[in-house]
């Protein structure tokens, strides 16, 4: 007979399941079985990466987008947003100051902005490297060719994030108007066969998005063998064709950040700031479900509220100085330590 039990117990030592025990486990699960379940995958994150969280700085260096995804504040049809790209100087000035406040990873984050072409970011990503040397280079400005990601890589960006959003043909194709479900995938494989590390990552309580979906987005990323792996909630911007639908639950995500942190004991687990904004322990409580990564702002306090993926998003009138220690703080609270070295994947080192 399937337990709860028995089958989280076969999760945590094997680091697998078949796709049925998986469903089975998600419409089955009460709160006992959550709490063992958190429990597993903090002692499956200790295992791996010991109890430190890895902070990376992240510049959101244009909220001009090309692409009309339903769910996204940004989205190119929406009017009411006030547009922004910053400069070279300007994203090395964000650095310098995440470099000061201790720092080794930079991610630059951006909506697809045809303004950055492949020679205006290779240019931002080897300069970033030539004065802050040993950090990491971590760039998130969504599908590109082939010829960019390799350019890129071999100016010395280490790291891509690119989520997938939704593993579902089905849902992914009704999201994003004007996307193409294969070439975003194909987009993954060939960051990985260039040797990046590779983000991948759902949103979890989107309209119309089941169980069965959820368990093909785990399925998926242990596929891709994903370095890192972004989950949040749904979270409804407005001005958005999604803004009056109802949001992703925090309780659902905790739920799968574990099993991603047993189907994938290696892989990189940011707490994300959609988490804390939908509840001021979200990030905590993502940590303490096997979580090993945040992710601060370090873009110029003059534009972190011009970049709202969805509503309410939290620190957007905060210095980066002050989410530095704001974050460290959570961290010590729950019993973890802050680590500001690189923090490469364990997926990609072994
Ligand atoms: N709610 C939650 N997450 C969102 N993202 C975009 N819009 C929203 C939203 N309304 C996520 C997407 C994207 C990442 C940068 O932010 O998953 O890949
Ligand atoms: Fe920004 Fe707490 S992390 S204010």
């Amino acid at each position: 007979m399937r337990t709860v039990q028995g089958i989280l117990s076969k999760l945590y030592t094997e680091n697998n399941l078949t796709k049925d025990n998986m469903i089975w486990l998600l419409e089955n699960m009460d709160k006992k079985g959550k709490e063992l379940l958190f429990d597993y995958a903090r002692k499956t994150r200790n295992r791996c990466y010991g109890d430190r969280v890895f902070m990376r700085g992240l510049i959101e260096f244009s909220n001009i987008c090309s692409r009309n995804c339903i769910y996204c504040g940004i989205r190119a049809s929406n009017k009411n947003v006030a547009r922004y790209r910053l400069t070279k100087d300007e994203i090395l000035d964000c650095c310098k100051e995440g470099y000061d406040l201790g720092y080794r990873t930079f991610v630059l984050q951006g909506g697809e902005d045809g303004w950055y072409t492949a020679d205006r970011v290779a240019d931002i990503v080897s300069s970033i490297k030539e004065l802050f040397p040993k950090v990491a280079v971590t760039l998130s400005l969504g599908e590109r060719s082939y010829h960019d990601y390799r350019l890129w890589y071999e100016t010395g960006a280490d790291r891509y994030l690119l989520r997938h959003e939704t593993a579902s043909r089905q849902l992914y194709e009704r999201l994003h108007p004007d996307g193409d479900f294969d070439n975003r995938r194909e987009c993954l494989f060939s960051l990985k066969e260039i040797g990046y590390q590779v983000g991948a990552g759902f949103m979890v309580g989107l309209p119309g998005q089941s169980v069965y979906n959820l368990v093909e987005d785990i399925y998926f990323l242990k596929e891709l063998n994903a370095d890192m792996i972004g989950i949040g909630p749904f979270i409804p911007a407005q001005n958005t064709p999604l803004g009056k639908e109802g949001g992703g639950k925090v309780e659902d995500v905790l739920v799968m950040l574990a099993l991603v942190r047993l189907m994938l004991p290696l892989t990189l687990l940011p707490a994300t700031t959609a988490m804390g904004t939908l509840d001021p322990k979200g990030r905590e409580k993502a940590l303490k479900a096997g979580g090993n990564v945040v992710m601060p702002n370090l873009s110029p306090i003059a534009t972190k509220s011009k970049y709202q993926l969805y509503d309410n998003k939290i620190c957007t009138g905060d210095e980066s100085a002050h989410c530095r220690v704001c974050i460290e703080n959570r961290i010590n609270s729950i019993g973890m330590k802050v680590d500001m070295g690189r923090g490469d994947s364990l997926v990609h080192l072994n």
